[in-house]
């Protein structure tokens, strides 16, 4: 998933926000990744009910994202991975199109772990030679396609959850807890915080989800 020799010479000569939103967008893709490290691909396909996805699916429709809505249009001579996955990884876009059924997404035993992790890596190296082109004009959707990416690392979390509690074995995610986080978080407990009216909610700067805000008191 790291950009290419080349990719990273060009780098170098690039403007300081083409340098940010590239490094923005290898860190929020390798958690992505790192997340589901220790899930099988067996685990990854397996969808335990109509309102969850297996986190195959989660990791292609994410890349479709950005395929669809940063590549297609904006770089030029881009070349599809493969024209079959739009219906497989389209989730709500009415636009784009129909799509595969969401309480069957547990049934594509096809494309492959490994193709959809290929797919993955085509898309990356896209997007790497995109942002060092110097392009503009599409800040914004990258923003919303990070979002939406982290927005799925916790329905891939929510989702695993969920399936591995229909296991008779109970399996543990992950070897030693959430990835990045301690594997004893130490003894359970309360904490103390100072009541009253306080703010929540988006205060207008940077990206947000449209149920984030207006900020008000509560
Ligand atoms: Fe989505």
């Amino acid at each position: 998933m790291a950009p290419s020799d080349d990719a990273t010479m060009t780098f170098a000569a690039q403007d300081a926000p083409a340098q940010a939103r590239l490094e923005r967008y290898i860190a929020t893709r390798a958690r992505s990744e790192h997340l589901v490290r220790d899930l099988s691909p067996e685990d990854q396909l397996a969808q335990s009910m109509p309102d969850a996805s297996p986190t195959k699916w989660h990791l292609a429709h994410t890349t479709w994202f950005f395929e669809t809505f940063l590549l297609t249009p904006n770089l030029p001579g881009y070349r599809v991975f493969d024209e079959r996955f739009g219906f497989l990884f389209n989730s709500y876009y009415e636009a784009l199109g129909p799509r595969q059924p969401r309480p069957q997404r547990g049934l594509l035993t096809r494309p492959s772990h490994e193709r959809v992790m290929a797919y993955r890596a085509h898309v990356d190296e896209a997007m790497t030679r995109l942002l060092l082109s110097g392009a503009a004009g599409f800040e914004d959707l990258f923003d919303l396609g990070l979002a939406h990416e982290e927005q799925h690392q916790e329905l891939i979390l929510m989702d695993i959850l969920h399936l591995f509690a229909q296991s008779p074995w109970k399996p543990a995610y992950g070897r030693g807890g959430l990835p990045g986080l301690a594997a004893d978080p130490g003894p359970l407990g309360f904490q103390g915080f100072e009541g009253g009216l306080v703010e929540i909610g988006h205060d207008g700067k940077g990206f947000a989800f449209d149920n984030e805000g207006p900020r008000h008191k509560t």
